[in-house]
């Protein structure tokens, strides 16, 4: 099939670092660019096309080559703060430079790392351009198993789908979008991305993309026949970007390993995007919150004021969580429904609150305990109401010391998809300005992450998936969604699922809706915090549901952010289990959960240093238990660890573990 393409002595090769991945370009006889690719021998692309269509060129075809360069690049950086102490940056790359006959300019960049690549498309010259469109193919020789979310431009909180690419039909796509958005997919059959796959020889890859800068998310368009895709660019017009040249579009990246744990591991991402461009991050922390949060999804108090008489962000109720939070040492406290606009469900302003909500008085309350207070902006799709006030908006936390802050894009954005290129530029701006006012960005209903966190380190986590909230008032997410979300949407970075409810049945909350309910056990959900991976997380449950609750010492000294990650055992969509390093203190935390499977697993402490007694905890679910059946009784173990144990531990059905290994 190949030949069918080029000849294969007309490919230019460039292969990684370690010479396990290669990638072959080449033009065919219609002077269209081609690429593939393989690892340690076995094809994972097949020949695909690429280049870029402007509103007065075509940069896809009748093209010839006129330069090609090669450089190697290696260097070790240090993030301010991630699921390791130290990265290593190590690619080749291969500059490729192409004319078509009206003499336009299109370069293709390709960076082979040991694990992955990327590719890029560079616009010389000056003055505008207008793309629309882009034909990036992902070619598959192999009907890979895929562990996917329906391609749509405005939302990422579907549920995962698992089966083989032949099989994804129209009919799936529209039935596993998120609730009312299958009629946004643009096109019959697709994905969002990351988009996961394991091959039929037991390779694992991932499609997504790197530095999204002033461009349109791209989703993927699915020949299920062909095994073919390509690039589709968030867009209600024609025209899918409007740029200034000299410009560069994002990466678009394949992550690549013989083990599914590779793919977590991996820091391709991060490596494709600009080194950090703030000088004092000294601000910028990472944290464990809790909030005035839960208690609305489950109907317990309200965001509202003037409808309700259980407002939930009021001065004392916010005082009850600052002082829970320094009880416990969590450094932050989100507060929702602080401001004006939440009655009517519009016109938010941003620096009005509540009149039960003192913001000096709690912001001084906080101060003087140790606390931040999380802000919020909800802006309920109305972007350009919030934009109008943004400067206004962050200037005021300034003032009040409040260094951080949630966002929220809950409904549809006048004119624009939430994946199109004018919301990424806000997306973008919100991370930028907020820099300017010290303050760390968390983006709810976001565009999807790809790696910007290394160079604006205050974008610090976000959503885009069917988070904790689902199981308060929907009919939830299986313990299968867990067991997917680290090989799909925390690949693309960090994320703000907010884990640890311990009352999973919502037993002490009477109002919530009768198919309510976390499905999990409570070993299940305080794995979460080292399986999910985020340098912010919630103790997402009222705290009353943790007092006197002996697990949430787990919780307590599990922390986040981390000098060392190692995925010891996983296979997508059934089980995880990870062992972390602490950045501070050289303790190591371990959580693994298993999907709906009871199984046992068995962690081989090799890890920690030879020669060294460290003392174990082990937070298990109660034989006989599981998501359904008494999902919160849960046993705590202790005992001594070193480098040459094994221990075999049972997990229940939506189970898990969480181990703390303290010195
Ligand atoms: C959706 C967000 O994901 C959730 O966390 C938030 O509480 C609500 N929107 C209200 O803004
Ligand atoms: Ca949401």
């Amino acid at each position: 099939m190949f030949s069918v393409y080029c000849r294969s002595n007309d490919y230019l090769q460039i292969v990684s670092p370690d010479r396990k991945v290669a990638v072959n370009f080449c033009l065919n006889k219609k002077g269209e660019p081609m690429y593939r690719v393989s690892y340690l021998n076995h094809e994972i692309l097949a020949p695909s096309r690429m280049g870029l269509d402007l509103s007065d060129a075509f940069l896809t075809k009748g093209l010839k080559l006129t330069g090609e360069e090669r450089t190697t690049f290696k260097e070790k950086w240090n993030p301010v703060w991630g699921q390791y102490a130290e990265i290593v940056n190590h690619y080749n790359e291969l500059t490729l430079s192409l004319e078509n006959k009206a003499n336009r300019k299109l370069q293709i960049i390709f960076r082979v790392f040991n694990d992955g690549i990327g590719f890029r498309y560079m616009l010389p010259g000056n003055g505008e351009a207008v793309v629309i469109d882009e034909n990036s193919e992902f070619n598959m020789p192999t009907d890979n198993e895929v562990y996917w979310s329906a391609a749509c431009f405005e939302n990422d909180e579907s549920l995962y789908q698992v089966c083989k690419l032949s099989k994804v039909t129209e009919a799936l796509c529209r039935k596993s979008a998120t609730p009312g958005y299958a009629r946004f997919s643009p096109c019959k059959t697709g994905f969002n991305t990351p988009l996961t796959m394991k091959t039929p020889d037991g390779i694992y890859l991932s499609i997504h993309e790197a530095a999204l800068w002033n461009y349109p998310g791209m989703s993927l368009e699915l020949n299920p026949k062909e095994l073919t895709m390509k690039s589709l660019l968030a867009s209600k017009s024609k025209e899918k970007a409007l740029v200034n040249l000299p410009f560069s579009t994002p990466w678009r990246t394949i992550c690549i390993g013989n083990r599914a744990g590779a793919l977590i591991e991996s820091s391709l991402i991060l490596n494709l995007n600009e080194p950090c461009k703030l000088t004092d991050v000294s601000w910028i922390k990472p944290m464990k919150y809790d909030g005035i949060w839960w208690a609305m999804h489950v109907k317990e108090s309200t965001w509202e004021l003037e409808r309700s008489n259980i407002h939930g962000a009021n001065t004392e109720n916010v005082k009850r969580y600052i002082d829970f939070a320094a009880q416990n040492g969590l450094g932050g406290v989100l507060v929702e429904g602080w401001n004006k606009g939440w009655d009517g469900w519009k016109n938010f302003r941003y620096t009005e609150p509540y009149p039960d909500f003192d913001m000096k008085e709690l912001s001084q309350y906080a101060a003087s305990k140790g606390v931040q207070i999380m802000g919020h902006h909800e802006t309920g799709g109305d972007v350009q109401n919030y934009i109008n006030q943004m400067d206004s908006a962050y200037a005021y936390y300034q003032q009040n010391g409040i260094h951080s802050f949630k966002t929220g894009y809950v409904g549809f954005i006048n004119k624009h998809f939430h994946y199109d290129q004018w919301m990424v530029n806000h997306y973008n701006e919100t991370v930028t300005k907020a820099a300017k006012y010290k303050l760390m960005v968390n983006i709810h209903e976001p565009i999807k992450p790809t790696g910007l966190c290394r160079t604006y380190p205050n974008l610090m986590s976000g959503e885009g998936m069917r988070g904790q909230e689902y199981n308060a008032w929907s009919d939830g997410n299986p313990p299968t969604q867990s067991a997917l979300l680290p090989f799909i949407r925390n690949l693309a970075g960090p994320m703000d699922y907010t884990p640890g409810i311990f009352d999973t049945q919502l037993k002490n909350s009477p109002n919530r809706p009768e198919n309510g309910g976390v499905h999990s056990t409570l070993a299940n959900q305080l794995a979460l915090y080292v399986v999910f991976y985020s340098p912010i997380q919630m103790a997402a449950d009222l705290p009353g549901n943790y007092e006197g609750n002996e697990a949430f010492q787990f919780i307590r000294d599990v922390p986040v952010d981390w000098a060392d990650t190692r995925v010891l055992e996983a296979e997508p969509g059934e089980y995880v289990m990870i062992a972390r390093r602490d950045k501070k203190s050289n303790n190591w935390f371990v959580g693994a959960i298993t999907n709906e499977q009871e199984r046992n697993m068995t962690v081989d402490f090799s890890f920690l240093p030879e020669g060294e007694e460290y003392n174990l905890t082990i937070y298990r679910d109660k034989p006989g238990t599981s998501w359904q059946n008494n999902p919160t009784r849960y046993e705590i173990e202790k005992r001594v660890v070193s480098h040459s144990n094994k221990i075999t531990i049972d997990i229940v059905p939506g189970g898990g573990f969480a181990l703390s290994i303290m010195k």
